[in-house]
């Protein structure tokens, strides 16, 4: 059932292999999107795109292409936008790039900005195809500023999205056991996503390996940025030209929170969140694929709630497995606490910060308030303890 979602029993909602470049005809992007970093280095990124030719989106024929096509422009976007910090940040982005994202992103169903479905789901290879995949057999195929560390950053979201894949299989057999009141299936399920986040968190903990926070904050961080709202240094959002009118349009940046994984175990186990944090992740299923959001709100609307069903069980062995799930969930999410702290809140503390990107300081690239928003979410989880 889960491949009619395009979620592969393999990767999970990686795309399976995706490519690296695209026909010779779209070399231009294939070429500025590998380029981009070194090109905002040397202040050229912007001359460079200008230049660049205006490439007809509808000769992409696969659907790998497009998914690429999309990663491809959204690293050329970033870097056009943010090359020169928050003060030379451009209103318009020209057509060249701004009317095939566009419709590349139409014709997928996101948002024409990096996002989670660019900068993570496509952007990876196998590095030995004799070897599974694992952080030190995987590369990432397009970055942001920020060098090996960026890789890093990539990839170990990757992995963490492929430690999830093993929890696939129990979430269905919780959700089965639920409908069909089979307590041991529930009880094996929840035993084994138990065992996943504890292992989601130990994949996550390898950011600390390869990823220093001033490289973080200070280089890759900017180029995940969005446009729009009050602090943001494009107030008013951006014009795509030839695009929707000339109006401008506002974007949330790229964030994990984009990813679909946490909030697939969050409506599995019946997490409740509060409205308002309800409407962010509503949110944020707009920069998900069409495709992925309708899993999670098929599973959403499944006429029964595990919690319920746990709850209403009277089985101690049942509701102990659930709690620890939980327990492992609250855990995951304190331990991204710890790391939010580390490369966002401390760095943006420090005297020698990159002061040419100040707007995001005190908000994440997905628009939140950092911590209090990301401490609402655990205790929900907590408060779901039977
Ligand atoms: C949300 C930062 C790595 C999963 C967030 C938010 C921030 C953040 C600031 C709040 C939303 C926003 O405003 O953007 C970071 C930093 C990371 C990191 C600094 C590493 C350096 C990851 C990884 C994952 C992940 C590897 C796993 C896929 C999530 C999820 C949310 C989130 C699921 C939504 C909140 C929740 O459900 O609790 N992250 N993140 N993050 N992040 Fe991360
Ligand atoms: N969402 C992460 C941040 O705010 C990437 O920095």
């Amino acid at each position: 059932v889960l491949e009619n979602y395009e979620v592969s029993m393999k990767t999970g909602f990686l795309m399976e292999s995706p490519l690296e470049e695209l026909p010779e005809y779209f070399e231009a992007w294939n070429r500025l999107a590998k380029e981009m970093p070194d090109l905002v280095e040397k202040k050229m990124m912007k001359v460079e795109v200008l230049k660049m030719p205006y490439l007809d989106a509808s000769k992409l024929k696969s659907r790998k292409e497009i998914r690429l096509a999309y990663l491809q422009l959204s690293i050329i976007g970033a870097g056009y936008v943010w090359e020169d910090g928050d003060a030379g940040a451009p209103e318009s982005l020209p057509e060249c790039v701004a009317v095939p994202w566009y419709e590349i992103s139409s014709k997928l169903g996101v948002q024409p900005i990096i996002s989670h479905p660019a900068f993570c789901l496509v952007n990876y290879k196998q590095l030995d195809p004799d070897r599974p995949l694992s952080l030190d057999n995987m590369k990432s195929l397009y970055i942001v500023p920020g060098g090996d560390e960026c890789n890093w950053f990539v990839i170990v979201t990757c992995a963490v999205e492929l430690e999830f894949v093993h929890a696939l299989q129990p979430m269905l057999s919780v959700l089965k056991g639920g409908e069909s009141g089979n307590i041991d299936m529930m009880i094996s399920g929840l035993q084994k996503i138990y065992k996943v986040v504890k292992n989601m968190q130990n994949v996550l903990s390898k950011m600390h390996d390869n990823l220093s926070a001033d490289t973080f904050y200070n280089k890759i961080r900017p180029f995940l940025s969005g446009w729009g709202g009050e602090s943001n240094p494009l107030p008013d959002g951006l014009i795509y030209e030839g695009v929707e009118d000339y109006e401008p349009l506002t974007m949330i940046g790229g964030s994990a929170a984009q990813s679909a994984i946490i909030q697939l175990l969050d409506i599995t186990l019946g997490i409740e969140h509060s409205q308002d944090k309800k409407d962010f992740l509503e949110k944020m299923r707009k920069y998900m694929l069409p495709i992925h959001h309708k899993l999670l709100k098929d599973i959403d609307s499944l006429p029964f709630n595990i919690r319920t069903i746990v709850d209403e069980s009277n089985d101690d062995k049942l509701r102990e497995e659930y709690n620890s799930c939980l327990k492992a969930v609250s855990d995951l999410r304190s331990y991204h606490i710890q790391i939010v702290t580390k490369y966002i809140i401390v760095s943006a503390n420090k005297r020698n910060r990159n002061k040419e990107f100040e707007s995001l300081a005190k908000k994440g690239t997905g628009g939140t308030s950092l911590l209090p928003f990301l401490k609402d979410l655990r205790k929900d989880t907590q408060d779901a303890v039977l």
